[in-house]
């Protein structure tokens, strides 16, 4: 999706910023993890494959990605970009005609950035960013049936049980966003602050960083 194409979004103790190219090299490493590949339910993909994949992430109008990065590692111009990757978090629109139906992805591939509390906070970011940019009003996730932590983070933003499949062995959570929902979670978006990404990337080398510390 090419909304969000110059957008950084930064939070707490993460930055979002929009794939590019120059990460798909550290994304294609963690996805041939045969532990997030059955996490992720995804194939392993080429190198190519994956240039490829995001591309047309890129370009298509129902996929909007970000790439998770280390705030506080992302604050030092020393550390390439790509050194600064933790996961990617996406919002697939579901229905070509129904624009306010999305799917909800979340990944923290890194390891030892699990359980610190950075799940909660990207996807808090993403139903905002959802919310307020791309007028999504339902949310579904489907997530495998013995991902239990995934299970329980997605229902702590009061996602609901609608379906399981035996078949594909998942569940499908699905969070409709009302008026006291937009209150519950909306309510205290100060902390994130949207910016230009090629200009906080442009900056970040320069003398001064934009972020806050
Ligand atoms: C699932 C995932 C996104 C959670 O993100 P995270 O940053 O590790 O989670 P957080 O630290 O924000 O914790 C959020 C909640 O998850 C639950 N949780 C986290 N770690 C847990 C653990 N080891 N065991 C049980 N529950 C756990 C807790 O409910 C926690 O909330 P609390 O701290 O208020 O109790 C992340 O672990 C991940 O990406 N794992 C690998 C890929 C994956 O499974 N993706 C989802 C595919 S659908």
């Amino acid at each position: 999706m090419r909304i969000n194409e110059n957008t950084l979004l930064e939070g707490k103790d993460v930055i979002l910023v929009p794939y590019n190219e120059d990460h798909v090299p550290r994304y294609h490493k963690w996805m041939g993890s045969p532990e997030l590949q059955k996490l992720t339910a995804s194939e392993p993909l080429s190198l190519e494959q994956e240039y490829d994949m995001q591309r047309s992430w890129r370009e298509d109008d129902d996929k909007c990605t970000f790439i998770i990065l280390d705030k506080k590692l992302w604050a030092n111009p020393d550390v390439q970009e790509q050194e600064c990757m933790v996961g990617d978090v996406n919002i697939f629109l579901t229905d070509p005609s129904d624009p306010s139906l999305a799917e909800l992805e979340i990944m923290i591939a890194e390891p030892n950035y699990r359980g610190k509390g950075l799940g909660k906070e990207v996807i808090r970011m993403m139903i905002c960013y959802g919310v307020t940019k791309l007028g999504v009003r339902k949310y579904e996730a489907k997530i495998g049936l013995d991902n239990k932590v995934s299970i329980a983070i997605f229902k702590k933003f009061k996602f609901q049980e609608v379906s399981v499949s035996e078949v594909f062995q998942e569940v499908t959570l699905e969070l409709t966003v009302d008026h006291a929902l937009q209150t519950w979670l909306l309510g205290d978006m100060s902390f994130m602050q949207e910016r230009e990404y090629q200009k906080s990337r442009d900056s970040r080398h320069g003398a001064s960083s934009h972020l806050t510390q």
